[in-house]
């Protein structure tokens, strides 16, 4: 007993233990250069990326809306954001064929986005969420720090932080040149940032 600190045998922070929350804004600040210092504040800590996708679809979202997700995508975000927060995806098709205007296969754009987006609109479907999935599960392909500046472009011509959000994955896994500026929300998570799903640990 002696060598357990008292404050364990408390409940603890529930953003998270404060002392790792400035250690990850520090990260995001320096690795991931966020446009603003980051604050432990900003952060909050949960049990894994799925715990998060079940939080933010409950918050961000109203039942019935629908999220844009790029699609093939990780099945698990699905049942979490419908069984939670009441969305429905919103698929953005990538295909395996390449036509005139893409350089390999299931490229995502700017403009599959916008299609997309209308479709649902015409359907009556509110779309409040952009989810992108960087690098993508199971595609593997990392974003390019242009393309994921559209998309977030994309996201912020709708009523910046109200209308449609975005969150985006996986900084650690970028280059240098390909690092997007931290302009949304950004949900990390051990499981794919460093293959450590027993873990359970993910910040957003
Ligand atoms: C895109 C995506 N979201 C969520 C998860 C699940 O994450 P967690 O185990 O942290 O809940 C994974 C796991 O591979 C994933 O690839």
């Amino acid at each position: 007993m002696d060598c357990l600190e008292p404050d364990l045998f408390q409940y603890p922070d529930t953003q998270g233990v404060r002392s790792f929350r400035e250690e990850i804004a520090k990260f995001l600040t320096d690795y991931a250069r966020a446009t603003k210092e980051l604050r432990p504040e900003h952060i909050t800590v949960m049990n894994g990326c799925c715990a998060v996708f079940a939080t933010l679809s409950t918050v961000l979202c109203d039942p019935g809306d629908g999220y844009l997700i790029p699609a093939p995508h990780y099945g698990g975000i699905n049942s979490k954001m419908w069984l939670y927060g009441g969305l429905q995806p919103v698929h953005v098709p990538l295909s395996s064929e390449v036509t005139n205007e893409e350089s390999h296969p299931f490229q995502l754009t700017a403009e599959k986005l916008e299609a997309a987006l209308q479709r649902a609109e015409k359907q009556g479907i509110r779309v409040r969420v952009l989810v992108l999935i960087n690098p993508n599960n199971p595609l593997g392909d990392i974003y390019p720090a242009q393309l994921l500046k559209e998309c977030l472009e994309f996201a912020h011509r709708f009523e910046p932080w109200r209308y449609l959000r975005g969150v985006q994955f996986s900084i650690m896994q970028c280059s240098d040149e390909e690092k997007p500026p931290l302009l949304s929300p950004v949900l990390c998570g051990c499981s794919e940032e460093v293959a450590c799903r027993g873990l359970s640990l993910a910040f957003v």
